[in-house]
C-alpha cells in the first residue's frame, strides 16, 4: 500500500498508521484525509489486521488542519472541509477494531481530534495536546466540541477550547483526555503491548465491546442496557466463549476460532 502523506505498515496483526508531511508538522490537507479515509476503508475489509495504531512522524503527532489550506476557505469549502473531517473520523471511530493514538509530539486541532475519535490515547510525556483553533478565529471543526465535552466534561471542553491552551502530557492524563504517559522512546512499544494484550483475547468480544459502547453512548441508558443484554447473548452464537471458557476449565490458553 503507497501513500503519500502516510506510511502504513502491517505487523503481527497489528497496522500503524503514520502521519508523514513532517516539514508541516503533519498538518491535514484535503489529500491527507482522503487517504486516511483509504486506509480506513482498506483495513476494515482486511481480517488479517486486529488492531490499528496512529502515530506520526517527527515531532508532531498532527498539530491540526493544514492552515495554509484552510486561509483560502469561503464558507462552502469549509462546510465540505468539516463533512470531510467528520466522515474520515466517524470511519475511524466506527472502524470494527480497536483503534490506538500513540501521541508522540503536537496534537493540536484537528490532531487532538483525530486522537478523541481512536478508542485509546497513549501520550509521549514530551508531546502537547489541545484545540488552538480559537487562535485562528475559528472553532474545532473535526468533531473537538463533541467528543472532547463526551470525554472530559463539557466544563473541561469549555476550557480547553475557549483558552486555546496547548497542555502537557500529565495535565491531558490528568482530565482523562489520556490514558497513559510514556516516556517518548518507549511510546511505540507502549501502543504495542497494549495492542499484543488485546489480541490475545476473543477477537469478536473486542468488536462487540467497541459497538455496545460506542452505540450505548449515543443512546438513552435504558436502550444502551437492552443492546448490552442482546450483545451478550449474541456472543454466545459465535463459539468463542465455548472456547474461552472451556479453555478456562481446561487451565489451557484459549484457541480462538479465527
Ligand atoms: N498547518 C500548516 N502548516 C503548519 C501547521 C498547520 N496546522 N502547523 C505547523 N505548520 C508548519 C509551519 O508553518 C512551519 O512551516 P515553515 O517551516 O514553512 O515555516 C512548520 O510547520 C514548522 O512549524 P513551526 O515553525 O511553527 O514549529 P514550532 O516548533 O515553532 O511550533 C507549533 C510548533 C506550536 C505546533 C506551531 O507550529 C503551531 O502553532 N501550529 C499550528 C497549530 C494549530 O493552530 N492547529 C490548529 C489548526 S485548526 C484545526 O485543526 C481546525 C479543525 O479542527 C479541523
Amino acid at each position: 500500500m503507497e501513500y503519500k502523506n502516510l506510511v502504513v505498515t502491517i505487523e503481527d496483526q497489528i497496522a500503524i498508521i503514520k502521519f508523514n508531511r513532517p516539514n508541516v508538522l503533519n498538518a491535514l490537507n484535503i489529500e491527507t484525509l482522503l487517504e486516511l479515509e483509504k486506509i480506513l476503508d482498506e483495513l476494515s475489509n482486511n481480517d488479517a489486521v486486529r488492531v490499528v495504531i496512529l502515530t506520526g512522524e517527527g515531532k508532531a503527532f498532527v498539530a491540526g488542519a493544514d492552515i495554509s489550506q484552510m486561509s483560502k476557505f469561503n464558507p462552502q469549502e469549509a462546510r465540505a472541509f468539516a463533512q470531510l473531517g467528520h466522515r474520515v473520523l466517524s470511519k475511524l471511530e466506527n472502524l470494527d477494531r480497536p483503534v490506538i493514538a500513540a501521541i508522540n509530539g503536537y496534537a493540536l486541532g484537528g490532531g487532538c481530534e483525530i486522537a478523541l475519535a481512536c478508542d485509546l490515547r497513549i501520550i509521549a510525556e514530551t508531546a502537547k495536546i489541545g484545540q488552538p483553533e480559537v487562535n485562528l478565529g475559528i472553532i474545532p471543526g473535526f468533531g473537538g466540541t463533541q467528543r472532547l465535552a463526551r470525554l472530559c466534561g463539557a466544563g473541561v471542553a469549555k476550557e480547553l477550547i475557549y483558552t486555546g491552551d496547548m497542555i502537557s502530557a500529565d495535565e491531558a492524563y490528568r482530565i482523562g483526555l489520556v490514558n497513559k504517559v510514556v516516556p517518548q522512546d518507549k511510546l511505540l512499544d507502549s501502543a504495542k503491548e497494549i495492542a499484543q494484550k488485546i489480541l490475545q483475547k476473543g477477537p469478536g468480544a473486542i468488536r462487540l465491546t467497541k459497538t455496545v459502547i460506542n452505540r450505548g453512548l449515543d443512546s438513552p441508558l435504558e436502550t444502551a442496557k437492552e443492546l448490552e443484554i442482546e450483545t451478550f447473548a449474541l456472543c454466545f452464537a459465535s463459539g468463542e466463549p465455548q472456547e474461552g471458557m472451556k479453555a478456562f476449565l481446561e487451565k489451557r490458553k484459549p484457541n480462538w476460532i479465527k
